[in-house]
């Protein structure tokens, strides 16, 4: 296997590493490696089901039938057995339905036998008998809100319950069971329409194995030369969910895929394979796929004019997701509409549905965030440029590249080292040669308010003389095998290694106390830390990865928690660095993860992983964050440039166009790949690259600003055109132009080479959109021509907003922080408004009120601007209010101004009691340009309320 370093000294493994990756750069997946769906037994067997379920029709009964006397509703919460006709006997799977305030609905159901413990293992398995029921602890923060007034009516084998805001209901078809969640009357969402339910009870394995000739992937299954023992045999859960008249469905993340979701059931252009959620360390992937990759999370959102709903699944085991669409014709007259038909299947642990309603995106995002926590407000620093390869070899290697970046004025926040860093892949350790004093490394970066993120990966190496490895295993800390009683081992990074296990509190604790500096002797304050490789990436595991009946914590087996894995080891990682500076000195942590699961968006950051510096990845890119953005994680980058292979130069400056627009902006590179230092592009390439970083940095403030909004109520950073413009669905399937939060900057970056203009899909009338830099303006719905010569980034204006900026070209954010601001108002008749959120980007003050945040308006009606102050308790900002109160505005820009405004000269600004003029200079828009005029100095302070009057 080419990621194989078994030698674990730093060089000889650097040398082996790049010799094997020499030799085999196919830049292709290797399919062979990784499961169709076919050679995944649970999904095998329930894509058959659902064959045969469709083959027969409505002649087809699901085995599932609600027991009408066990049904009891109390305080929000049904309650009562489904029963599982298998012949003699019935399964009972006890059912539990919450209806919450707000709409949302959790349909959650078990397995009585399980529960109770009424199994029996095979091979001495000392696995938990429950069904895994504890994704909900790591995933959920909220969902306990529950309608306690809801009210429930049975009637002819349909119990329905009317809950949340008036015109929810939902109803219960007894037998066969199934559900339809309904809003004034009208089904959104149904379960079991299809009878494809289906709930894997536990059975013992029949002594004569003959018995199961049919499939026997349910007592064992073997892949890529490992076999999985499965001592509960066959376990899965699966369900159709129905959208009717929903013809798109978005999110489930994470897969190289377009952003409105294909169909997976074959046919043109289509997939023959459902999308895969089995969070897997993917070599080389390949784009336009539904292959599973790094990082899951289980929520879709269905989207048609008008209405949008959404559902979570929460289950942490291997995931599939058919899609399909039906086409209908509502009536002669009405266009044709879509049904969209999904089918879920998990490998083991509980059945467990959230429907949201909607009936927004926005109500959707606060919903979804409301029940998995929204993204952590990041500190300043991280939404900043980022530098990274693999690797910077040596402190003055680093030293050298942050002069270099100085030296070309080209601004940065972070520069990262990645594994090679270590003494021989032992982590929290520094190679004694080449780095020898990391502190001075660190203190240099310091002086420009610089940072450091160092990789601190999950495997431990297996080392009598390494300490922390010795612990590990002394303390029982590690994943133990499918004994349960030997640690397990396999191959990464550092040869032979162990897994933490995060699952284990004590081994959380014992995690959290390896960060104190006395311990991580050498890392300094402005250390944060990348965990990569936490899937876990296991180089010869099966799918590179642990066993499924390895044994975590609590006896849980690896296959129930598999997706959850990488999620609680940054989260621990999250914990220990918040309070590294000791008690009452919390900061916010910055955590970059390449796994994730639903509810990772509290602690860390995600980036795409290992892609290819190729115009097909650079364009693939911004699918997959927009995907993240609904699936409420979007700090969410790819790497720049491309992992693997070397970018023309062209490549390169075009994704650093695009790069400026991600929500995590760094640029990395493989081991064996060339030197790409911005600043090594040479001209025109230099100059145009840090023309892009400038101009990330120039708007960071709204950047913030739009982190800002994601973490109190789940609002993607980049907001894809359905969210926009809910009712256009001529626009419902774009994916590669997008708004960035809400300061109507709609971006379509260039993803292909050659390119000197592109066509920008204008959605309204009524609302003329402006070039950000030359204010040309583009009137009307529809495809217009942009021009994107290599200098230029495709960038309007939507008119009605305000965006607030910093435009002095500094060589950190950290230097940025009392800088004034400019305001660039693009006019629309109706006038125009923006919103800025600042706080001091690093510590939770801005929990106890310590943060600015204004609203800026321009009322046409009597040509004014004004700043207000949206903070609800100003009183609690005083002190941070007054360290900012000498950062002014510098320039205000208004962009459409008619030729009216040729002879004004000054403009009568006023802020408290005090009134004076400001120069103001109109300048006249030429050639398709609108006109704008410039407020030089109207030394209005950021922090208070003033107007500037134009009339
Ligand atoms: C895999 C990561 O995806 C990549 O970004 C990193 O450089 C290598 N591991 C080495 O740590």
């Amino acid at each position: 296997m080419r990621q194989l370093n078994p030698l674990g000294s730093s060089s000889a493994g650097v040398l082996l590493v790049s010799f094997l990756s020499l030799v085999q750069i196919s830049k292709a997946v290797k399919h062979g490696d990784f499961k169709t769906c076919a050679q995944s037994g649970f999904c095998k067997r329930n894509r058959a089901l659902a064959d045969q379920a469709t083959a027969a029709g409505a002649s087809r009964t699901s085995p599932y039938e609600l027991d009408a006397n066990t049904v009891a509703l109390k305080d929000g919460v049904l309650t009562a057995t489904i029963l599982k006709n298998i012949g003699e006997e019935n399964v009972e799977l006890p059912l539990v339905f919450s209806f919450l305030d707000n709409g949302v609905a959790r349909v959650t159901i078990d397995e009585a036998k399980r529960m109770t413990g009424q199994i029996e293992l095979r091979h001495g398995s000392t696995a938990k008998k429950e069904r895994y029921n504890e994704a909900a602890k790591w995933a959920l923060v909220g969902g306990e809100n529950f309608h306690k007034d809801a009210i429930i009516k049975t009637e002819d084998g349909v119990t329905s319950v009317a809950y949340g805001p008036a015109g929810y209901q939902v109803k219960i078809t007894h037998k066969p069971f199934s559900v339809k969640f309904l809003k004034d009357g009208e089904a959104h969402v149904v379960l079991n329409e299809r009878s494809f339910m289906n709930i894997e009870h536990w059975r013992p394995k029949p002594e004569d194995s003959d018995g199961n000739k049919g499939d026997d992937t349910w007592w064992e299954e073997a892949f890529g030369g490992n076999t999985d023992s499965k001592p509960r045999g066959p376990e899965s859960v699966a369900m159709d969910i129905t959208f009717p008249g929903y013809d798109h469905v978005y999110g489930i993340p994470e897969h190289a895929s377009s952003l409105s979701l294909k169909e997976t059931r074959g046919g043109e252009g289509n997939y023959n394979e459902p999308y895969r959620l089995y969070n897997a360390d993917v070599f080389e992937y390949e784009i336009d796929s539904p292959m599973t990759l790094y990082g899951s999370i289980p929520f879709m959102q269905a989207q048609k004019k008008g209405s949008t709903v959404g559902v979570f699944w929460l289950n942490a085991a291997e995931t599939w997701i058919d899609i399909v669409k039906q086409k209908t014709n509502v009536n002669a007259l009405s266009p044709e509409r879509a049904t969209t038909q999904t089918h879920w299947m998990s490998e083991s642990g509980l059945l467990d549905i959230f429907v949201l309603p909607g009936p927004n995106s926005s109500w959707l995002y606060k919903q979804y965030g409301d029940l998995t926590g929204f993204t952590a407000l990041p500190a300043a620093f991280s939404i900043a440029y980022h530098q990274c390869r693999w690797n910077y070899v040596s402190q003055d290697d680093v030293k050298d590249v942050d002069r270099k970046f100085d030296k070309f004025d080209i601004p940065y926040d972070v520069i990262w080292l990645d594994i090679e860093y270590t003494d021989s892949k032992k982590y929290f350790t520094w190679d004694p040669l080449t780095f020898k004093d990391p502190e001075t490394m660190l203190k240099t970066l310091d002086k420009r308010e610089r940072k450091l993120v160092a990789i601190i990966d999950p495997h431990i190496k297996n080392d009598k003389n390494y300490a922390i490895g010795n612990e590990l295993v002394n303390k029982g800390f590690g994943v133990m095998d499918k004994t349960g009683k030997k640690i397990y081992e396999g191959w990464c990074w550092p040869g032979s290694s162990h897994w933490i296990d995060c699952f284990n509190p004590a081994a959380r604790a014992w995690w959290k106390s390896l960060f104190d500096f006395k311990k991580f002797v050498g890392s300094m304050p402005n250390t944060w830390i990348w965990n990569d490789m936490n899937e876990p990436s296991v180089f010869n595991g099966p799918e590179t990865t642990m066993p499924k009946d390895n044994i975590h914590y609590d006896n849980w087996e690896h296959r129930d928690v598999h997706n959850l894995n990488g999620m609680t080891f940054h989260n621990a990682t999250y914990e220990a660095l918040k309070t590294r500076l000791g008690p009452g000195k919390e900061r916010r942590p910055f955590v970059l993860t390449r796994s994730y699961f639903a509810g990772s968006q509290r602690t860390a950051a995600m980036w795409t992983g290992d892609n290819q510096a190729d115009w097909s990845h650079l364009a693939q890119a911004f699918p997959m964050l927009l995907a993240q953005g609904i699936a409420g994680m979007p700090f969410a980058g790819a790497d720049v440039g491309g992992f693997f292979g070397n970018p023309s130069k062209e490549l390169l400056t075009r994704w650093y166009q695009a790069g400026a627009f991600y929500p995590f902006f760094r640029g990395h590179a493989h081991i064996d790949a060339k030197r790409r230092e911005p600043y090594l592009a040479g001209e025109p390439y230099v100059s145009i690259i840090r023309d892009a970083i400038r101009l990330r940095y120039s708007l960071l403030p709204t950047w913030y600003t739009a982190f800002h909004r994601a973490s109190w109520e789940g609002m993607p950073i980049l907001r894809p055109h359905f969210v926009m413009f809910p009712d256009d669905e001529a626009g419902f399937a774009i994916d590669d132009q997008f708004y960035l939060g809400d300061t109507g900057i709609l971006v379509k970056p260039i993803v292909s080479e050659g390119v000197t203009e592109t066509s920008v899909y204008v959605p309204e009338e009524n609302m003329v959109y402006y070039d950000y830099f030359d204010y040309t303006m583009y009137n009307g719905k529809g495809i217009r021509s942009v021009p994107a010569p290599l200098g230029s980034i495709p960038m309007l204006m939507r008119s009605g907003h305000i965006i607030p900026r910093k435009d002095r070209p500094r060589r950190s954010s950290g230097l940025m922080r009392y800088d004034p601001y400019t305001l660039v108002v693009a006019l629309a008749p109706g006038g125009a408004g923006g919103v800025l959120y600042v706080d001091d980007g690093e510590t939770y003050d801005n929990k106890d009120g310590a943060f600015i945040h204004r609203s800026f308006i321009y009322n046409p009606g009597d040509k004014t601007l004004r700043s207000g102050n949206l903070h609800p308790e100003p009183a609690k900002a005083a002190k941070y209010v007054k360290e900012m109160r000498d950062v002014r505005v510098e320039r205000v820009i208004l962009v459409g101004v008619t030729d009216e405004w040729k002879d004004k000269k000054t403009v009568e600004v006023k802020q408290g009691s005090k009134t004076w003029d400001a120069e103001v200079k109109f300048v006249e828009g030429k050639e398709g340009r609108a006109s704008h005029v410039i407020v030089r100095n109207p030394r209005v302070a950021i922090v208070k309320d003033w107007t500037i009057n134009f009339a």
